[in-house]
């Protein structure tokens, strides 16, 4: 067959696009399945002996494999895995992929449904909200916690009661207890399998009487007896629900008046882009904003974020860039 280059390297482009689709639900898979942590530690395994040691099926073990190695993120001899050229950077971003294909994998998947307007009420799609939660602590842990870690640094005074909304796993209040001894946290969700989660962690973690956890919408918090006492908030990777700019107002407003001793709000998230050529873009932004779209949630920029907390009645003392995930940020508000 007589092929031009041209013809052969859109055939490869294609191909590829169709197996990294493939790789990156495989690369979440391999983290949950503990074969990522495995090739860091030992550089490599045998596929047929990890599914035994795990109990996974043996071909689709070697299948996960096979899409690993078609992205160059392991190379395979037979049934001996390496780690490949690609694996380093993979296992850091690891977590991003899980969000992408484990958490958000169903709103991907329905895109064709969510499209169209008529669709579009109600509860129109699904994500995993555990395995979000899942994934999320490990994004906050690689990418939010030295920013975070700072602003906590610089706290300039003393707290003893902590609150954290959109806590998801609730790992940001067990860190927060397991560093400040005696600290204590309430968590606050609106995704019951999150919070089963978060309090199942708590309690094998032996905090069960040192963290709570509420059902509750951020947007629109009363003030409650476990709130009354609160010195610190924090908000990590949820801020963005609650915009658009009008109701985000709102909520900041409603926040302050629902925890009436806070001193510090520590707000991190990740932003909008914008001008970012299409073919630059970054790992997450994509797969982010696009979600985002899909589920008709607002993403405001880091300049909206600027722009909104005066108004809400916060001073934003200090700002945190974060230029590994995306544009992300954490906000010191007082
Ligand atoms: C991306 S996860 C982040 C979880 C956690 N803050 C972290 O940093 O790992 C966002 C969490 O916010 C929760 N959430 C979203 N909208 C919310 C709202 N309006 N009120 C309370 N929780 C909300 C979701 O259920 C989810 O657990």
């Amino acid at each position: 067959m007589n092929v031009s280059t041209e013809e052969t390297d859109t055939r490869r482009a294609t191909a590829d696009v169709f197996n990294s689709a493939v790789a990156a639900a495989a690369v979440g898979a391999a983290w949950e399945v503990g074969a990522l942590d495995e090739l860091e530690e030992h550089g490599k395994l045998d596929a047929l002996d990890f599914a035994a040691r795990h109990d996974l099926h043996p071909a689709s073990t070697k299948g996960m494999f096979a899409a690993l190695a078609s992205v160059r993120i392991v190379e395979r001899r037979n049934n001996l895995v390496l780690t490949g050229a690609n694996f380093a950077e993979a296992y850091r971003n690891r977590s991003l992929f899980h969000w992408l294909t484990q958490g958000s994998g169903e709103l991907f998947q329905r895109m064709p449904y969510v499209l169209r307007n008529a669709n579009r009420v109600g509860d129109y799609y699904r994500r995993d909200s555990a395995a979000i939660s899942f994934a999320c602590r490990e994004i906050n842990e690689r990418f939010f916690d030295p920013a975070f870690w700072q602003a906590m640094d610089g706290l300039d005074f003393p707290f003893s009661s902590v609150a954290d909304l959109g806590t998801g796993s609730g790992q940001r209040l067990i860190q927060i207890a397991k560093k400040y001894p005696g600290t204590r946290g309430v968590g606050v969700d609106i995704a019951g399998p999150a919070l089963d989660m978060a309090t199942r962690e708590v309690a094998n973690q032996g905090l069960a009487g040192q963290i709570t956890f509420l059902d509750g919408d951020a947007r629109a918090l009363d003030p409650r007896p476990e709130f009354a006492d609160v010195e610190l908030l924090t908000c990590f990777m949820m801020g963005h629900d609650l915009w658009p700019r009008e109701n985000c107002v709102a909520s900041l407003r409603r926040i302050r008046e629902a925890f009436p001793k806070v001193r510090r709000f520590l707000l991190g998230d990740a932003t909008r882009t914008s001008g970012i050529p299409d073919d630059r873009l970054p790992i997450f932004t994509l797969g982010f904003e696009v979600g985002h779209d899909l589920m008709g949630v607002y993403l405001p920029t880091i300049d909206e974020w600027d722009g909104v907390f005066e108004e809400g009645g916060w001073r934003c003392v200090r700002k945190h860039l974060i230029d590994t995930l995306t544009v992300s940020v954490v906000f010191e508000l007082e």
